[in-house]
């Protein structure tokens, strides 16, 4: 296994993980990379590691190119252990190397492993000189933990942001213009939306920062190295960060003896005679992380579930735990279901939505056990109204 060169004398010495399809509870049907990056200069620097499996992988991609006894610094830009796993193997072999990293990935490395390396701690801004080329560090806090940094070389015009920009994709492709660009939107989106999405202001005060430095390449810690479309991968995070959205609506919902999936049907039907674009996703069938890619974009969130047990379905009950994790703002929300007797599940969906800051427009809908035509009628009426009522400035 070879280094694959992004710039003179600057390699991608990553692991690929094929086979991995769970990321810690995201389903990453494409596998994922870890990257690492090599610079060899007059100080030759490792810039993050690989998972701590694909230890042997990352040696040998750096044997193809320099003995690794002959690294200096190891740049740990983050500590998630993706990215800080093969540590231990790699100080095992460079002992005298230092390791430079923030202040919280200091905290954060000693709190994981336990040793006393050689560490350095660099503050937001600093820079360090390997010769011809310089390493400046950016805090990141996080995007995506309290100890997340980046590293931009301004001879190279290389941005090494470690988990921002990523996307799972494990690949022998290496650059974004080599893979098929829908794909590859899609995962960066589907990153995003499931790792990225609390953290919004975070990430707004990360592009404020980077947006004085020229950026020719950004070379994240997962999937591709971006070599083109900087701008317009910039422009999408700002639109995330920002909870920006489509005039779209996505139904996302779980039926029982289907009377709430012909709640959704005919909310869809209403909605699309509103004009509006619309996606619908059954959470038997649609894993959680999946209807993260979408909701990204969507402003208008449509949830269902029948009653049970006094609650709601538990698939539904998950999708929720999820969102509230992850916090999409500025959404606008509708709950919908049947019942038998309590017809607690609506009031349920609709207090999640409240706690998340959501606008509810129309009160939640609840219809008793097999709906008629006439109910039915009257759900679609209030997917047009809905429909009317989400604007198109967003
Ligand atoms: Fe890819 Fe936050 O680790």
């Amino acid at each position: 296994m070879k280094a694959i060169p992004l710039k003179k004398d600057i390699y991608w010495v990553g692991g690929i993980d094929w086979n991995l399809r769970n990321f810690h509870g995201y389903l990453t049907q494409r596998g994922t990379t870890y990257n690492a990056y090599l610079i060899i200069d007059e100080k030759v620097t490792l810039v993050d590691t690989v998972k701590h499996y694909l230890f042997d992988e990352m040696i040998e991609r750096i044997k193809s190119v320099i003995d690794p006894e002959k690294i200096d610094y190891i740049i740990s830009n983050h500590v998630e252990m993706d990215h800080s796993g093969s540590l231990p193997k790699i100080v095992k072999i460079i002992p005298d190397a230092k390791i430079i990293t923030s202040t919280n990935g200091l905290k954060g490395l000693k709190l994981h492993y336990n040793q006393n390396w050689n560490f350095q701690e660099v503050r937001s801004g600093d820079s360090l000189e390997l010769g011809r080329r310089t390493l400046k560090f950016f805090h990141m806090p996080m995007v995506h933990w309290p100890d997340s940094m980046a590293t931009y070389i301004p001879e190279d015009k290389l941005l090494l942001p470690n988990d921002a920009f990523g996307q799972h994709i494990a690949s022998n492709e290496r650059f974004n213009d080599e893979l098929e660009s829908g794909i590859l939107l899609e995962e960066a989106a589907k990153y995003y939306a499931n790792i990225v999405l609390p953290y919004g202001e975070q990430v707004k005060r990360a592009l404020s920062a980077l947006s004085a430095l020229d950026i020719e390449m950004i070379g994240p810690s997962h999937g591709i190295v971006w070599r083109s479309k900087i701008p317009e991968i910039i422009k999408l995070y700002a639109k995330w960060a920002d909870n920006q959205t489509d005039r779209k609506a996505l139904i996302v919902y779980d039926t029982m003896w289907d009377s709430t999936r012909k709640m959704a049907y005919k909310l869809q039907e209403g909605l699309l005679e509103g004009g509006m674009a619309v996606d619908m996703r059954d959470l038997k069938t649609t894993h959680i992380s999946d209807i993260m890619t979408e909701l990204i974009n969507a402003k208008l969130i449509l949830i269902g579930s029948p009653t049970l047990n006094n609650g709601i379905l538990p698939t539904v009950g998950a999708f929720l735990t999820y969102i509230k994790g992850l916090r999409p703002a500025k959404r606008t929300g509708f709950a919908f279901g049947s019942y038998g007797w309590g017809g607690q599940a609506v009031k349920i969906i609709e207090d999640v939505m409240k706690s998340l800051n959501w606008e509810i427009p129309v009160e939640g809908k609840k219809l008793q056990y097999v709906p008629e035509k006439d109910a039915l009628s009257e759900v679609k009426e209030i997917g047009r109204e809905l429909a009317g009522r989400t604007g198109r400035e967003d």
